[in-house]
């Protein structure tokens, strides 16, 4: 869309149109999946990507629960809202034609949760996926999986997140060597690439670039701190992309979007139920240095004091990875681990620095949490990344050991 598409004042506000739409679709294939059934469409989920809702649907067996996502042009919801990508009815009329493609973001979704049911469905396996109930029109629809996830487990400061952290990692070593998976997931047709590295990629070389970076912190602090912070910013990213190495050639299926939010625990089996796959073939680091910053992030903006058992938490991602290299490569794994690690704190501070403050898309806690706590979490990814120039194989520890401290003083 070129910027001559940009709404124009006297359009109606995107979002509400926006998610009326979606609540149309959800309900529409529902309905055909459970036409006898009563459905009800719930309150929208946090997310700053997708609109995701519960759907319960009440029929002569009782109720059931599904959960239903609705991508709108691949692309994140606080983008389609920020009032650059078009009016409203030009990004419905966008929608129409891309949920007819074969790589429409819920179709590939879908593809991926089958994939790794097949999968799972082997008896030594200890992790599971929803089920795809209904995938039609751009809508997925999959069955609600119960139970806490570790990123809740770690903000109570549960006993057993070592544990769980522990097991995931595990079964994500497990995905990695699966030689059929592999072999499947090659052989599909749609792609997701929201790798950490082609995720700085887009939103930081990409032709919006400029303007992207340049409005990051709008709303969030006075213009006078935004703009050295934008300053900051756009230095460390450059050095970050120089040092992050292109997701490659190990052929590891990485599940792809491992955050401690998409990793659910039923209370009584103790199995896991692991939500909103992205598959691509890459590397188990990728995997791993998503999950260690996404749980040093939680920890450190979102809890009074980090869970105690931190340190030994991220120890344990980052080596069961390192592990799974064989041992002439795992100096170099390391190293590459820590630089995702490094783009991943920059992508969500990114995008929480995108959101305006008073956003109706309802963004995760962490979003504005990240924002407020933008320019030191800016300077530790700095000191890092310096360390890592410094001493590239004894970088994992060094991000590991630091990680527990990342906003002294600051936490709410
Ligand atoms: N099948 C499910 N069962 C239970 N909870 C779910 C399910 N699907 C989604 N959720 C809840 O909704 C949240 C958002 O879903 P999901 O991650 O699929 O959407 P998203 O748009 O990718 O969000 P984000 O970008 O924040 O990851 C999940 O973190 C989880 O809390
Ligand atoms: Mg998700």
């Amino acid at each position: 869309m070129t910027a001559s598409s940009h709404p124009v004042s006297g359009d109606p506000p995107v979002f509400p149109v926006l998610e009326e739409h979606t609540r149309d679709r959800i309900h529409a294939l529902a309905r055909a999946r459970w036409p006898a059934g009563e459905i009800v469409v719930g309150a929208l989920l946090s997310s700053v990507t997708n609109f995701v809702v519960p759907v319960s649907v009440h029929d002569e067996h009782g109720m059931a629960r599904q959960v239903a996502k609705y991508p709108i042009l691949g692309t994140s919801l606080v983008s389609l809202t920020n009032a650059t990508r078009g009016s409203a009815e030009q990004l419905l009329a966008a929608q129409a034609r891309y949920t007819a493609r074969p790589d429409a973001a819920a179709r590939v979704e879908a593809t991926h949760l089958d994939l790794l049911r097949h999968h799972a469905a082997q008896p030594d396996r200890a992790i599971t996926v929803p089920e795809v109930l209904a995938c039609d029109g751009g809508v997925l629809i999959t069955s609600a999986a119960g139970g806490g996830s570790v990123a809740k487990a770690l903000l109570n400061h549960d006993p057993a997140t070592l544990e769980s952290v522990t097991a995931a990692m595990q079964h994500a070593a497990s995905l990695a060597a699966d030689p059929a998976l592999r072999d499947a997931l090659a052989a599909t047709a749609g792609r997701r690439s929201n790798t950490i590295t082609a995720t700085l990629a887009r939103k930081f070389g990409g032709a919006y670039a400029e303007r992207y970076l340049a409005g990051l912190g709008t709303g969030w602090s006075d213009e006078a701190d935004r703009v050295p912070l934008v300053r900051e910013f756009a230095r460390v990213v450059a050095a970050v992309r120089l040092a992050a190495p292109p997701a490659a050639p190990v052929g590891h299926v990485v599940f792809g979007d491992l955050k401690p939010e998409h990793i659910l625990i039923d209370e009584h089996t103790r199995r896991q139920v692991w939500l909103d796959p992205c598959l691509h073939l890459g590397e188990l680091a990728e995997d791993a240095a998503k999950l260690a910053s996404r749980l040093a992030l939680h920890a450190g903006l979102l809890s009074r004091t980090p869970h105690p058992d931190l340190p030994r938490i991220l120890h344990t991602v980052v080596e069961s990875a390192v592990e799974a290299y064989p041992p002439k490569w795992r100096r170099q794994a390391r190293a590459r681990l820590a630089v995702w690690w490094l783009g991943d704190v920059l992508n969500v501070l990114s995008t929480a620095l995108s959101v305006p403050p008073d956003t109706p898309v309802p963004v995760p806690a962490l979003t504005p949490t990240a924002a407020r706590h933008a320019p030191s979490l800016l300077a530790w990814v700095a000191r890092m990344l310096d360390a890592v120039a410094d001493d590239p194989a004894g970088a994992t520890d060094t991000l590991v050991s630091t990680a527990a401290t990342l906003m002294p003083g600051q936490r709410r």
